[in-house]
């Protein structure tokens, strides 16, 4: 079922840094007041009750120069970053399978932030062949590296499903190099049919795999990809779990249209508790309506 799109509003204001500085200072400078008005107060009266001599006129205090008000200084803006892109291969439009588009048929922004967990990567946003991501060894798998924030939630998870339900998650397929994706992508074009391919398997660069944040799991026992995952006792769990752990399911069925990819039952993201809770808690299915950034659909498609 398709929904309407739900924008979500990313930025957080941060302005009461300096109202609070300057609150925290009057009271410094009451409380310094209140001292000093005190203490004259007690000094003047301990000195009239015990001098009997005839006081000396104090000097008349020479009045102190009004500070001049400094101006504050205006903040610089910071320049707007440029977007690089890597333009397509196949010229002349986006070529679309049934609501697919293939990625070498499109612009590609490259992401200026492959290192924030919560990064979007699809076929318009895309990391580059340079980019490789700090990694480490994922428990739970025959060798598979993961980030290491991606990995150690991966392990919680893990370690709850097992306790809660007795069901042993498997990785099968975390962290893959730029040369692994390009002959994944490759290889399915004969492998599967152009029009499949563009629909299960992503190009370089517009993978997800390469942040090491992406994980295709089953159980232990069967440590093979299955579109039924997310219907097993295990998947059900990791589906009402995953997000207070940092995942979600990425491609969902029935949101080809809006990821550009068809529904992948053994494929989670790690995008951190923050962001998984806010999609969970808002019924938000997917990356790019959090980011307000569905796929670009031809005018004339209907599903
Ligand atoms: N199968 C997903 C889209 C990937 O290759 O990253
Ligand atoms: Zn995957």
């Amino acid at each position: 079922m398709k929904r309407n799109f739900m924008p979500v509003i990313l930025v957080t204001a941060i302005v009461a840094t300096s109202c609070f500085g300057t609150s925290c200072q009057d009271k410094k400078n009451l409380t310094r007041l209140t001292d000093t008005s005190e203490s004259a107060a007690i000094s003047s009266y301990l000195e009239s009750s015990v001098s009997t001599e005839t006081p000396t006129p104090t000097e008349t205090p020479t009045p102190t120069e009004t500070p001049t008000p400094t101006s504050t200084p205006t903040p610089s803006p910071s320049p707007t970053p440029v977007p690089e892109y890597v333009e397509p291969i196949i010229t002349g439009g986006p070529v679309w399978y049934n609501g697919y588009v293939d990625p070498r048929s499109v612009r590609a922004e490259v992401v200026s932030n492959p290192e924030d967990i919560a990064v979007l990567v699809n076929k318009y946003y895309t990391t580059t062949a340079e980019y490789v991501p700090e990694l480490t060894l994922a428990k739970y798998s025959a060798g598979q590296k993961l980030r290491p924030e991606a990995a150690e939630a991966w392990e919680k998870m893990h370690d709850a499903c097992l306790s809660e339900i007795g069901e042993d998650l498997y990785l099968i397929s975390g962290y893959r190099d730029w040369a692994t994706q390009t002959y994944s992508f490759n290889n399915a074009i004969p492998r599967r049919g152009l029009d499949k391919a563009v629909c299960k398997n992503a190009y370089p660069g517009r993978s997800e795999h390469p942040l090491g944040l992406a994980l295709d799991i089953n159980i232990k026992s069967d440590p093979e990809i299955r579109d039924n995952f997310v219907y097993t006792k295990a998947g059900k769990w990791v589906l009402e779990h995953g997000h207070e752990y940092g995942f979600i399911w990425r491609y969902p069925a029935d949101y080809g249209h809006i990821t550009g990819y068809g529904v992948e039952g053994w494929h989670f993201r790690y995008v951190g508790v923050e962001v998984a809770t806010e999609m969970y808690d808002n019924n938000i299915m997917t990356l790019e309506e959090y980011y307000g950034k569905p796929q670009l659909l031809p005018d004339d498609y209907n599903e």
